[in-house]
C-alpha cells in the first residue's frame, strides 16, 4: 500500500506540486512507441514513413520529440500547422489533411512548403494548383479515397464508409484523376485512406487495402496512372480497459505491408511508398490525468458518486463516445477495492461522468484519482465549458518530471473578449 507511481514518479507528489486536474505524459513511453512503429514499419527503408496525427496530442514538446525521432506530422488545420511552423518542424515531413480546408489554409500550406496535401476533392486540388502556381512551386497531393469499408469501431470515429464526409468516393476517382491531369503545379503522388480509429485489429485496414489496391491497378491499366505513394492512415487501437485487447502493433502493421507486397507481386504493380499515421497508439497509454476528489455522495441503497475537480472540459470522450477508462486512487494504491463508484466530473451536466461503476478503495474528499490512458484526444479536445481552464501538462523523462504546458490562466481564457 502506498502512492501510485507513473513512470517512476509519485503521482500524489505531482498533484501537490502542480495542482489538479493535471495531465501527466511520459516522454519515454512516447519515444519508445515511435521507435517501435519505426522499426516494425519503416525498418530503415526510405520508402516508408510514419506521420504522427497531431490531432491526438500536440504541444511544443511533442513536436520536439517528433523532430528528434525523425517522424512526420499529419496536420489538419492552420492552428496545427502554426505550431509546427513555430517549432520549425521540417515542412517536407508534414501532410496537410482536412475535408474542408480554407483558402488561407491552403496558402499557408504552400507558403510553408508542406510535403503533401491530402485532398478530398478536385475543387480543392484546383485551388492548390492555383496557389502553387502563384508561389512558383509544385505541390504534392494525395487523393483521399473512401474505400467503402467501415472501421470496426464507434460510429463517430469510423470514417472509411461510403456514406462519409471524408474522401472521394471510389466511383469518382477515375474522373478526378483525368481532371487533375491539367493542373501543372500539382503532382498527384497517390492515395490516402483512413478507415477509422481505435480499431482492435487490422481486418478493416486489410479489407480497405484490397479495395484501394484493386482501384490502383485498374487506374494503371486503364488510365496509365501509376500511384507512387499510398498512405494507409492510422487507427491502431489501444488498451483503455481490460475489455480492449488490441492486436500487437507489429502484427497489425506487418499484416498491412504484407498485403500490399503480395498484391504488387501478384499483379506486377510497382510497390508504392507507404505511410502510416498513428495518433492514439503513440500517446494514449503514455498519459494519465490526476484529479482531486471534491465530494463523495453515497445515495442510500443507490450509487456512490465521487466528484472530482475536472471532467468534461479536460476529457469529453466519455460523454462523446461512451469511452471507457480505468482509474486508481493514487494515495491509496494497493488498498483492496471496497466499493463500486461512479467518478463524476464537475460540470453542470449530468452526462459529465468520467467512469461508470469502477471498484475503488473507499474515497474521501482530498484523495487523488489517476485516470489512466488519457494521453490521446484529451488535451487536444479540452474545452472551457463552465469556464474551467485547461489543465497543465507535466512531461516525465528518465524519471524526472518537468512542466511542459502551463495551466491556462483565466486571463488567457478571456483574452479574446473585447
Ligand atoms: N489519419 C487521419 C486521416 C485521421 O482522420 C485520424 C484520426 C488519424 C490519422 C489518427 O487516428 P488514430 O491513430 O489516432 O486512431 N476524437 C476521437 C478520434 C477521432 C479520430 C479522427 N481521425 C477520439 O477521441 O476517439
Amino acid at each position: 500500500m502506498g502512492n501510485y507511481t507513473f513512470c517512476g514518479v509519485d503521482a500524489v507528489e505531482l498533484a501537490e506540486k502542480y495542482g489538479t486536474p493535471l495531465y501527466v505524459m511520459s516522454e519515454d513511453e512516447i519515444t519508445r512507441r515511435l521507435r517501435e512503429i519505426k522499426s516494425c514499419f519503416e525498418g530503415g527503408r526510405a520508402d516508408r514513413a510514419t506521420f504522427f496525427a497531431a490531432k491526438s496530442f500536440l504541444t511544443k514538446d511533442m513536436l520536439r520529440i517528433l523532430t528528434r525521432e525523425g517522424a512526420g506530422l499529419d496536420v489538419v488545420s492552420e492552428g496545427e500547422l502554426y505550431l509546427a511552423r513555430e517549432m520549425a518542424f521540417p515542412p517536407e515531413r508534414i501532410a496537410f489533411h482536412g475535408n474542408s480546408k480554407t483558402e488561407l489554409e491552403i496558402t499557408r500550406g504552400i507558403e510553408y512548403g508542406v510535403g503533401k496535401f491530402v485532398s478530398d476533392s478536385v475543387e480543392e486540388i484546383e485551388l492548390i494548383d492555383a496557389r502553387a502556381r502563384l508561389a512558383g512551386v509544385k505541390a504534392h497531393v494525395l487523393i483521399r479515397v473512401a474505400p467503402g469499408v467501415e472501421g470496426h469501431t464507434h460510429r463517430h470515429i469510423s470514417t472509411g464508409g461510403a456514406d462519409s464526409k471524408f474522401g472521394l468516393s471510389l466511383s469518382s476517382v477515375t474522373e478526378a484523376i483525368s481532371l487533375c491531369g491539367v493542373f501543372k503545379n500539382v503532382s498527384l503522388d497517390g492515395f490516402h485512406f483512413h478507415v477509422g480509429s481505435q480499431c482492435m485489429d487490422n481486418s478493416a485496414h486489410v479489407e480497405a487495402l484490397r479495395v484501394i489496391l484493386t482501384m490502383m491497378l485498374k487506374l494503371r491499366d486503364t488510365n496509365g496512372f501509376e500511384a507512387r505513394t499510398l498512405d494507409m492512415g492510422g487507427g491502431f487501437g489501444v488498451r483503455y480497459t481490460d475489455n480492449d485487447s488490441p492486436q500487437p502493433i507489429a502484427e497489425f502493421i506487418c499484416g498491412m505491408t504484407e498485403c500490399v507486397g503480395k498484391f504488387c507481386k501478384e499483379s506486377g504493380m510497382t510497390m508504392p511508398a507507404l505511410i502510416v499515421e498513428p495518433g492514439r497508439w503513440v500517446t494514449a497509454e503514455a498519459g494519465i490525468t490526476l484529479y482531486t476528489v471534491g465530494s463523495v455522495k453515497r445515495i442510500p441503497g443507490g450509487r456512490t458518486y465521487i466528484g472530482v475537480d475536472g471532467g468534461f472540459p479536460d476529457n469529453p470522450r466519455p460523454a462523446l463516445y461512451d469511452a471507457k477508462y480505468e482509474a486508481v486512487l493514487a494515495n491509496k494504491f494497493g488498498v483492496p477495492p471496497e466499493e463500486t463508484v461512479t467518478i463524476a466530473g464537475k460540470c453542470c451536466e449530468s452526462g459529465d461522468v468520467l467512469i461508470h461503476d469502477i471498484a475503488l478503495p473507499r474515497a474521501a474528499r482530498g484523495d487523488i484519482i489517476a485516470v489512466l490512458g488519457t494521453g490521446a484526444y484529451n488535451h487536444t479536445m479540452a474545452n472551457n465549458y463552465n469556464k474551467n481552464t485547461i489543465p497543465a501538462i507535466v512531461m516525465i523523462k528518465d524519471g524526472k518530471p518537468r512542466l511542459s504546458v502551463r495551466r491556462q490562466s483565466f486571463a488567457a481564457m478571456f483574452a479574446g473578449d473585447i
